[in-house]
């Protein structure tokens, strides 16, 4: 996958808070009981550009980071903002990696949002839950469903409306939904889809629009 064009600035102008997320997610996990731990090993599944990765770096030095994600464009462009060195790179999706129980605790910051619910975001979790030490924990940020309405026409408008007020730039002639290409799904399904994949339940952390931030414990 290419990086969006401003992919960074894209973002930013569509998720209120943007900047605090990567901050938050990392200040969440570096609480936690294990990957709070001096020099713990810590998953970034998904880095993109490395916003979570900047954070990590300056609030945990200390930390044994791996970033992970498919996209050899996306790779280049986190390892060009933080220097190759410190930090271990997979060119792979989570779903390939082998590291068992290797992980104090792992950061997803809007990927499962991107993956069908075919199977696909079960592999994608299990794989997760597969990675950490019983008990390590995964902050898990993405956009979610939203109750549908009777007005819900009406609530589609409003997106295309917000995406064209923030300034985004159409994409062939018409402004993109919000969620076009987007796969979200409601807190009862991901509730669901955590469970099954060795998680406990989804502690809701924060929510900016339709962004929610999680924090999830594998069994241990
Ligand atoms: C919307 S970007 C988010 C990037 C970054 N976490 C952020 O918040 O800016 C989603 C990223 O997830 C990656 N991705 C998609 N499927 C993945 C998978 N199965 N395993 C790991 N990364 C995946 C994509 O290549 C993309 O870079």
């Amino acid at each position: 996958m290419a990086v969006p064009q401003g992919y960074d600035l894209v973002v930013q102008q569509l998720i209120p808070g943007y900047a605090s997320l990567a901050r938050l997610a990392v200040a969440l996990l570096a609480a936690s009981p294990k990957a709070g731990r001096a020099g713990a090993q810590v998953l970034v599944a998904g880095c993109g550009t490395g916003a979570e990765l900047v954070e990590a770096r300056a609030q945990r030095p200390d930390w044994r980071v791996t970033a992970i994600d498919p996209s050899a464009e996306m790779l280049a462009e986190a390892q060009q903002r933080l220097g190759e060195a410190g930090i271990v790179w997979r060119q792979s999706r989570v779903e390939e990696l082998q590291a068992d129980a290797c992980f104090a605790g792992a950061l997803s910051v809007l990927v499962l949002q991107s993956l069908p619910d075919d199977g696909t975001k079960l592999a994608f979790l299990s794989a997760l839950a597969r990675s950490l030490e019983p008990g390590g924990q995964l902050v898990l940020v993405d956009l979610m469903a939203p109750e549908r309405s009777p007005l819900q026409a009406q609530v589609d408008a409003a997106w295309l409306g917000f995406q064209k007020a923030s300034g985004l730039p159409a994409a062939d002639g018409e402004l993109s939904a919000l969620t076009h290409g987007l796969h979200p799904i409601g807190t009862a399904r991901l509730t669901a889809l955590v469970n099954a994949a060795g998680f406990s339940d989804p502690a809701r952390v924060f929510q900016a629009l339709g962004y929610e931030g999680f924090l999830l414990q594998r069994a241990a």
